[in-house]
């Protein structure tokens, strides 16, 4: 297993030599590496287990950074990352020659995110190169947000996992780019759509699920291995009954016997208190003796709508 432990100078010393660690951000943990070195970075995709067609975003430790890594950068992007920075928000900008072309998969565009978490911020300002990270989860698989998450699944692959605690958001970052100078948002996540458009004013949403320009958006991805139905729970319940059944449910108490193990995302029925809770929540209905999950949506507003985007692709069939 990997060590788990709050030592900074100790993830520097293993991302200097060209090593992957997890590491913990406001969304989910990371799996970092030197986003300029190419050896580091394939390491990232294999102990992902993550096919090269997918991108992975680079992390930096500000927002003046963003000018050594992209260029011709919209005053909409330079609003939004002023703004939101450090934050659940990652944007899409033209990359130079620096970023290697693996980490963007060949894209022209590069997906530049400060993340918010002490921890990470000063290993950042520590290294003298950006990390480059995706979430530390075996590709497709639910994200990490407690180091033991990253650990169970990743443990026997890297030696070390920065320990900044649960994640406080929960939710991966929202990812927006500019098509014709109109801002897209790509992957709506962490950080809310009405709180981007207070800044920068209406943004498309693209929700299409077989949008190559950002395989986030696969269909099936977050999923648990367990089978999971999204729907009208009482319904869920008739229809399954025959079945042992594993309950995530936004804020209500359902009753049945096919009910074996049954998590509440928000007793209080805040959005955000369910997007922290929701990953861990779906690995812990993942490891119990259940036959199939059910679930529900959550409201749309706020991080609801990211929540039920995520609960969309986590039961969708592979
Ligand atoms: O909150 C987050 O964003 C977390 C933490 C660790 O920062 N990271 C994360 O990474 O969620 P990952 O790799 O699990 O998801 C990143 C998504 C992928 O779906 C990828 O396709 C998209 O971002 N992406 C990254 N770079 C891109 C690019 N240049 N163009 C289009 N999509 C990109
Ligand atoms: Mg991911």
């Amino acid at each position: 297993m990997a060590e788990i432990g709050k030592d900074i100078d100790k993830a520097r010393t293993l991302l200097e030599a060209g090593e992957v660690v997890a590491i913990p951000t406001e969304t989910v943990y990371g799996l970092a590496g030197n986003a300029l070195d190419v050896e580091a970075v394939t390491k990232i995709f294999k102990v992902k287990d993550r096919p090269y067609f997918d991108p992975l975003i680079v992390h930096v430790p500000d927002a003046k950074a963003v000018y050594q890594y992209a260029a011709n950068i919209p005053h909409q992007a330079v609003a939004l990352f002023e703004k939101f920075w450090p934050g659940p928000l990652t944007v899409l900008l033209e990359k130079k020659n620096i970023i290697p072309d693996l980490v963007t998969s060949g894209l022209d565009r590069v997906g530049l995110r400060c993340p918010q978490h002490p921890l990470t911020t000063e290993l950042l300002q520590r290294l003298p190169f950006p990390l480059a990270a995706p979430s530390a989860n075996p590709f497709g698989y639910i994200s990490p947000t407690k180091p033991e998450h990253v650990n169970d699944q990743l443990g026997n692959k890297i030696k070390y996992i920065l320990d900044g605690g649960e994640c406080k958001v929960g939710i991966e970052s929202t990812i927006v780019g500019f098509e014709q100078g109109m801002p897209v948002i790509y992957r709506v996540g962490g950080l809310a759509v009405d709180q981007i458009e207070t800044v920068i004013g209406k943004v498309q949403v693209k929700e299409s699920s077989s949008n190559p320009q950002s395989p986030g958006q696969l269909q099936s991805h977050y999923a648990p291995r367990k089978q999971m139905v999204v729907g009208v729970i009482p319904e869920l319940l008739q229809e399954f009954s025959h079945q042992t059944l594993g309950v995530l449910s936004f804020r209500t108490m359902y009753q049945s016997d096919a009910i074996k193990k049954q998590i509440i995302l928000s007793p209080t029925g805040d959005v955000e208190e369910a997007a922290q809770k929701f990953f861990s929540s779906l690995r812990e209905l993942d490891r119990s003796q259940v036959d199939l999950i059910i679930a529900e949506e959550v409201p749309a507003a706020g991080l609801g709508r990211a929540i039920n985007d995520r609960l969309k692709r986590a039961s969708s069939k592979k």
